[in-house]
């Protein structure tokens, strides 16, 4: 079947297999490979892309469901080759290690802070509760989100 969506603010008509995931369409059709394949159980948000500004796992979410939506990747955040302030962020506050989870949490971040500009810790814990990471101990990553929300 074939879909209509808008990924990175790009219009895209995409042909895709019944029982696709969004994952293996953006990585495999359109090439989006900042969408991290982890656990694919819906276990480790490594896979994390926003659909309409939500964060949804996209190995468990079906392609054919973003027929019509707006989509955003990792690749899709930085504006004109220059890092977003969250990025940035991550950067300087040592919250990235091997960096296989910092997608999930950037985006997962990134609609946090559109909903609460200036989130609570409890807040921050909270919207990057779908997301785990084995390196950091997440108090870099929790500093990140303070930083860029008080910028
Ligand atoms: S790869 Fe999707 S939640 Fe782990
Ligand atoms: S930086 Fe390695 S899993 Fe998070």
């Amino acid at each position: 079947m074939k879909i209509e969506c808008t990924v990175n603010g790009q219009r895209e008509i995409i042909e895709i297999e019944p029982g696709e995931t969004l994952l293996e369409m953006l990585r495999n059709r359109l090439g989006l490979t900042g969408v991290k394949k982890g656990c694919e159980v819906g276990e480790c948000g490594a896979c994390t892309v926003l659909v309409e500004d939500e964060p949804v796992d996209s190995c468990l979410y079906l392609a054919a469901r973003v027929d019509g939506k707006e989509i955003l990747t990792i690749e899709g955040l930085s504006q004109g080759g220059k890092l977003s302030k969250l990025q940035q962020a991550f950067i300087d506050e040592g919250a990235v290690q091997c960096g296989f989870c910092t997608p999930g949490f950037i985006l997962s971040a990134h609609a946090l802070l559109k909903r609460h500009p200036q989130p609570t810790e409890e807040e921050i814990k909270q919207g990057l509760a779908g997301n785990l990471c084995r390196c950091t101990g997440y108090q870099n990553i929790i500093r990140a989100v303070q930083k860029a929300s008080n910028e």
